[in-house]
């Protein structure tokens, strides 16, 4: 019997090894060896019929092979496992790496930034004011009274009486001089809303509002702030010009006119053969809004304007369609 035993264990090594790694034939080796129905529980079962000092002996050398065995079988699995992992995990070091993703700032903010960056080298301080705003910043201390015809040229979300969705950045004016003494320069840019919705308007857009307040500010500074304004933004060979317009929070008002970018002036359908594109609007600050936030219009006097960011974008890239800021369409965003 003690020969059976070693011819066994011999032949079940030798099939280990033959299994190459392979788990499903090692553990047909497990099975057909080790399995209750298996070689050695044949063996076991045959020491019955031995007498009690014989049984005692082959019984001793019969556990020790089944130990051996097992022994054998499981460093074999725990190898080709390895192997295994190893072998799915091989890493290809000349393989062309892959490019990390990077984002970047949306073409709205690029301007924003940019209109931001020119400003505050002329003095211009960043601000910012919520955009749900009450409705005596957004329209009473701005000289538009409840009920007055003025309320039409912004279509409001009311969120109640007294609480809009700011239409506008000009209510940034008025929370800025009612904390400060002038004198003030500042920019802000922003989210407005209006409810408004077809080809050249979305519900929400953008605007930077600027304010400049002190003493003996003149026209003439509106003048020559813009024009250097325009010049850094388009090219210092654009032209602008100042048309007489109407806002209840500046007198006089101005909006200002640059040449076309597309037709250079020429006339084109872009600037619908007039060859000059709208592109703010501005006045000097209404003394009724000085009076507003407790400022004396006899002994100060200010500029004020505002300009939407995403007509600024589409005139300095080119930008044809006002829907492509908000569509988040990677191919046209990957292009700034
Ligand atoms: N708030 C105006 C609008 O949304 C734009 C504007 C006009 C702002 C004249 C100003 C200004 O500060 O002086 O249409």
């Amino acid at each position: 019997m003690e020969n059976e035993i070693r011819s066994l264990l011999e032949t079940a090594s030798r099939l280990i090894s033959g299994a190459q790694d392979d788990i499903k034939a090692l553990e047909q080796v497990r099975v057909r060896y080790l399995g209750r129905k298996g070689e050695f529980a044949a063996l076991f079962k045959g020491l019955v019929a031995l007498p009690d000092d014989e049984r005692r002996r082959v019984g001793k050398v019969l556990n020790e092979a089944k130990v051996e065995l097992e022994a054998l079988l499981n460093g074999a699995m725990d190898l080709s496992r390895e192997k295994l992992r190893s072998r799915t995990q091989f890493f290809d070091v000349t393989i062309p790496g892959r490019r990390p993703l990077t984002g970047h700032l949306h073409p709205i903010t690029q301007t924003a930034v940019e209109i931001g960056r020119i400003f505050s080298g002329l003095g211009f301080e960043t601000v910012e004011g919520p955009e749900i705003e009450l409705d005596y910043y957004n329209f009473e201390a701005l000289n538009i009274p409840r009920d007055h015809p003025a309320r039409d040229m912004q279509d409001t979300f009311y969120i109640s009486e007294d609480v809009v969705l700011r239409t506008h950045t000009s209510p940034i004016q008025v929370r800025v001089m009612e904390k400060r003494r002038p004198p003030i320069r500042i920019i802000a840019p922003g989210r407005t809303y209006r409810c408004d919705s077809d080809v050249t308007h979305t519900p929400m857009f953008h605007q930077v509002e600027g304010l400049m307040v002190g003493e003996n500010i003149s026209f003439g500074d509106l003048k020559g702030i813009l024009t250097v304004f325009v010049h850094q933004m388009f090219g210092p060979h654009v032209g602008l010009r100042f048309r007489p317009s109407f806002f209840p929070f500046t007198e006089p008002s101005a909006e200002v006119d640059i040449q076309c970018v597309m037709c250079r002036g020429a006339g084109c359908r872009v600037c619908s053969q007039t060859g000059w594109l709208e592109i703010l609007g501005s006045g000097m600050v209404d003394p009724e809004v000085f009076k507003m936030v407790g400022y004396d219009p006899e002994t100060v006097t200010g500029f004020a304007f505002g300009m939407g960011i995403e007509r600024i974008a589409m005139l300095k890239y080119g930008i044809d369609d006002l829907r492509l800021f908000f569509e988040n369409d990677l191919r046209f965003l990957r292009q700034f």
